[in-house]
């Protein structure tokens, strides 16, 4: 659906993204994820071409992006619907109105039986039919999130852009928000991609992510992958240290998923073989459902290889570090 290719953008001598390429397919929810000023927002400010770029190229359907006129980028653009952190919503329209916005601006009537069914139907699906002659500023965070979402699919589109569209909101709401995205991707097909800094929102939702750091790519893939066995700018940046693990002895991660559950492996271990060992670090990830976790563990260096061959008979993942 979305097909980039070494892309590459300047403004001026700042060099903001280098050599980005990545393809979406229609149904990902895709994330980008990176620290402030990674070039996440320039990013998606390049896709639905509301900035223009240097290098390489961006295909949306096929279409190259810097080579449509004005009004093919108009109708590019109205197949993307977008939100960002801050709502932008008109504080003096009330919820119906800012959702019709869009129509108004293609020309449309808001008040047409057709128009009205949909906004009160996307109403229902935000859940908020019950708002919708309230102002902005009678909503809380997560209402105006959700009357930004509403307006954002007014009219049709098939891709839906995220800019930090959970960053101004509690942990709480947050959640609420990306069900409703997920809702939005799974029952309406429309693929989402989302930027972010929050890796708590990458895991809960995203089928893939690139991460970024100073507009380059330095990780991609499945969240799951990336994340239960992070690179070295991944643990950078999710503050995981290796440098706080024993010195002695060797250290190796055991990987658990749903099957084999870690109480399981680590008595299993201990009492099987017969042996003593130190548990250093461990957690659990919640990914789209599917809890994953893993579990660092220091053992005598004499010791490797009877619990390496143990791990791999009981097919349990590891990896030394
Ligand atoms: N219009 C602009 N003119 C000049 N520099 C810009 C412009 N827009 C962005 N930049 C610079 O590009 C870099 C990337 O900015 P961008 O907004 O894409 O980062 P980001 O990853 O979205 O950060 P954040 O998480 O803080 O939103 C920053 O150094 C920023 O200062
Ligand atoms: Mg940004």
């Amino acid at each position: 659906m979305i097909r980039i290719q070494n892309l590459g953008k300047s403004f001026g001598e700042l060099k903001v993204l280098e050599d980005i390429s990545l393809e979406i397919e229609q149904g990902d929810i895709y994330g980008i994820i990176g620290q402030s000023g990674a070039g996440k927002s320039t990013l998606l400010r390049c896709i639905n071409g509301l900035e223009t770029y240097n290098e390489g190229s961006i295909f949306i359907e096929d279409k190259e992006v810097s080579s449509l006129n004005k009004k093919e980028l108009r109708n590019v653009q109205k197949g993307m619907g977008m939100i960002f952190q801050n709502f932008n919503l008109l504080n003096r329209l009330d919820v119906y109105d800012n959702i019709a916005l869009p129509l108004q601006f293609w020309g449309q009537k808001k008040d047409s039986e057709e128009n009205r069914k949909k906004i009160m139907e996307l109403l229902a699906l935000v859940g908020l039919e019950d708002k919708v002659h309230s102002y902005p500023r009678q909503l809380s965070g997560g209402q105006k999130q959700r009357v930004a979402i509403a307006r954002a699919l007014v009219l049709d589109p098939k891709i839906l852009l995220c800019d930090e569209a959970t960053s101004a909101l509690d942990p709480q709401i947050t959640k609420g928000i990306l069900a409703l995205l997920s809702k939005i991707n799974k029952e309406m097909n429309i693929t989402i991609i989302l930027v972010t800094h929050q890796m708590e929102v990458v895991k809960e939702i995203c089928n893939k992510m690139i991460f970024i750091k100073d507009g380059r790519n330095v990780a991609m893939g499945r969240p799951e992958e990336l994340f239960v066995s992070p690179n070295k700018e991944i643990q950078q940046f999710v503050g995981e240290h290796l440098d706080i693990l024993p010195r002695t002895g060797i250290n190796i991660k055991l990987f658990f998923n749903n099957e084999n559950s870690e109480d399981h492996v680590i008595t299993q271990l201990a009492r099987t073989l017969g042996i003593d060992f130190s548990i250093c670090q461990g957690k659990l990830d919640n990914f789209r459902g599917t809890i994953l976790g893993s579990l660092v563990i220091n053992i005598k260096e004499s010791d490797k290889e009877k619990v390496t061959e143990y791990l791999d008979k009981i097919n349990v993942l590891w990896e030394e570090l």
